[in-house]
Parts: structure tokens; sequence; C-alpha cells
């Protein structure tokens, strides 16, 4: 009998940790969908231009070429600008040449990647340094480098 109780008690709280395990999960996901829509809704509007100081200009760039541009640069051998002109059409593949980033869109996927896309960790690319290259991506259209 008291086996019995002890039993059901058990049983129940493994029922209330399941549950609340599965809310959690639950939670998670729309917590990240929520996020994933905000970064879409984001892009989706084409945001003001602010101008940026010839510094942040520079040191954006600097840190695109760094850690982007094996994969985001002009031309359909580089993947991320392969993947995407296949999202987004012709001439709208390669980073520099968007009108329509913004720095949150630019966090969500550097944070957490896609795909071939790496997430890149803060010890990779600091938030300091994540500020200034969404700023510069979001200033995009860059003019392209002049031809070597
Ligand atoms: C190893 C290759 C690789 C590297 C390195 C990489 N990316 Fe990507 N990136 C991709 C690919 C591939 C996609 C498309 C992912 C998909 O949608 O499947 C992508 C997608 C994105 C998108 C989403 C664009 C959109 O409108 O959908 C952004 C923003 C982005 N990358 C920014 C960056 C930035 C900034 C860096 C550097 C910090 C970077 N990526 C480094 C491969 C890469």
């Amino acid at each position: 009998m008291k086996a019995r109780l002890m039993n059901e008690i058990i049983v129940g709280r493994r029922t209330l940790a399941s549950v609340l395990v599965s809310a959690a999960v639950a939670l998670g996901i729309v917590g990240a969908g929520e996020t994933a829509f905000a970064a879409d809704a984001a892009a989706a509007s084409t945001p003001a231009k602010v101008a940026l100081s010839p510094e942040t200009l520079a040191k954006g760039s600097e840190l695109f070429v760094k850690n982007c541009i094996m994969c985001h640069d002009r031309g359909m051998e580089h993947p991320g600008t392969a993947a995407l002109t296949y999202l987004y059409g012709k001439d709208k593949g390669a980073l520099e040449d968007r009108d329509n980033l913004t720095p949150d869109f630019v966090r969500f996927f550097v944070r957490n990647g896609r795909g071939l896309m790496p997430a890149f960790r803060t010890g990779e690319l600091n938030d300091a340094e994540l500020k200034v290259l969404a700023e510069y991506l979001s200033a995009s259209p860059h003019p392209a480098a002049p031809a070597k």
C-alpha cells in the first residue's frame, strides 16, 4: 500500500518533470522561431541607411575580409554567395552587394550559423567586432574592389 503510493508519487513527479521538459523545449523552439522571424522581418523591409565613419567602414571591411570573404566574396565559386544567389537571385548573392541587410539580421546569422555557415563564437569574433561588421554590411552595397 505504502509502496504503491510512493510509486504514484514518483510516477507523478516524472510526469510533471517530463511536462516541464517538453514545455521548455516548446518554449525554446518558439523562442528560436521568433528570433528567426524577427530576422526575416528585419531583412524584408529596406532599412534606412546610416552614414558610417571612415574608421567603421575600414574596420568593418577588414573584419569581413578576415572572417567572411572566403565564402561571401563576389563570384559563384564562393559557397555563401552561391547559396544566396540561388535564394535571392542574380546580383543579390554577395553580401556587399545587398541593400537590405540590418545589423540584427547579420548578428543573428553570425552567432547562429546556418547550413554550411558556421556559428562564430565570441572568442572568434567578439561583440564589439560583430557590431562593426554588422554595421558595415548594413551599409552595403559597397563598391567592388578594383580589379588587380
Ligand atoms: C564556410 C562558409 C561561410 C563563412 C565563413 C561565412 N558564411 Fe555566411 N553564409 C554561408 C552560407 C552557405 C550561407 C547560406 C546559408 C543557407 O541559407 O543555407 C550564408 C548565409 C549568411 C547570411 C544570411 C543572408 C541572407 O540574407 O539569407 C548572412 C547575413 C551571412 N551569411 C553573414 C556572414 C558573415 C558576416 C560572415 C563572417 C563573419 C559569414 N557569413 C561567414 C557561408 C559562410
